[in-house]
């Protein structure tokens, strides 16, 4: 391959921001989301189309769980991420997958050198979009696949609503987050396709699908924690609040997970995410 140099632009406040957060994090990540995030990797690898050969790419790949999938299927992949620390952990978790560092921005590979790019629960973090779609299609064969996992709106991923609904009510002060990218931005599906569209890939091809998974609780508070340890945005909006606070939240979250999704085991919570493809003009 042959490896560029990953842009050394001056980062906006936003991009240093997720880079930072995602130094913190990465460590708490894989207990505090992978059992929530790696499920979603099966329906992404299922639209990717892979094949025993095939050169796959997972970017923003945290733990690797998306560029596992794909090696199990007989692909020939590498996982990019721009956090070392993360990368630490995937290199840990899949000692035979090949992991390096890089920006989604600026991929370190060669044109048209893939088969398949994918990205699990990434492209909401990416502060320029359509740069990284972009990108992409350079890396990307004519006719490849791209495909990326996007959180659902609230009103579908309940996780978010519970969440958001408690910081509405208690949280105080401004947020800490740079302006960047809104969470939701790329949900209207005529937008988001118009926007592929400019970055390379075929307008008719773009496809999207809701998928679903029950987080299983056995404590109503294992959401707030999760959300505490392991995540960038809410998580910095939460560590800064005070103890009274965060106490507040954390009822709040775990009353309306109590109320609305008991079970007689636990507690069931529904995640739903969008599950979006496009192929390389
Ligand atoms: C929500 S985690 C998703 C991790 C993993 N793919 C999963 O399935 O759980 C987002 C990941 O994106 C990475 N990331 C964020 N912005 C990036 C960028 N511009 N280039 C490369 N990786 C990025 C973070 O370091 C983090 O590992």
């Amino acid at each position: 391959m042959n490896a560029r140099l990953t842009a050394n632009e001056a980062r906006t406040a936003f991009e240093q921001f997720e880079y930072d957060g995602w130094k913190k994090v990465a460590a708490a990540y894989h207990q505090a989301w992978g059992h929530t995030t790696s499920p979603f990797a099966v329906p992404l690898l299922d639209i990717a189309r892979l094949f025993p050969g095939a050169r796959a790419l997972d970017v923003a790949t945290g733990p690797g769980y998306a560029a596992a999938i794909a090696a199990n299927a007989g692909a020939s992949v590498v996982g990019v991420d721009f956090s070392e620390t993360m990368l630490e952990h995937a290199r840990q978790l899949h000692p035979s997958i090949h992991f390096e560092f890089g920006d989604v921005h600026a991929l370190p590979f060669e044109q048209g050198y893939f088969d398949s790019v994918f990205s699990n629960f990434g492209v909401q973090h990416f502060v320029n979009p359509a740069r990284a779609f972009s990108e992409v299609a350079r890396v990307l064969k004519k006719n490849g696949t791209w495909a990326f996992t996007l959180w659902a709106p609230d009103h579908l991923n309940k996780a978010g609503e519970v969440l958001n609904k408690a910081l509405d009510l208690h949280a105080r002060g401004a947020s800490p987050v740079p302006t960047g990218p809104a969470y939701h931005e790329l949900d209207d599906l005529e937008s988001l396709a118009r926007l592929l569209e400019t970055a390379g890939f075929e307008a008719t091809s773009v496809s999207r699908e809701l998928a679903q998974y029950t987080w299983l609780m056995k404590s109503p508070a294992e959401l707030f924690q999760s959300e505490l340890i392991g995540s960038v945005r809410s998580g910095a909006r939460l560590r800064e609040q005070s103890e009274a606070v965060l106490r507040m939240i954390n009822k709040t979250m775990a009353d309306t997970i109590g109320e609305t999704y008991a079970t007689p085991d636990g507690f069931a919570l529904p995640m739903a995410a969008y599950v979006i493809s496009a192929s390389k003009r």
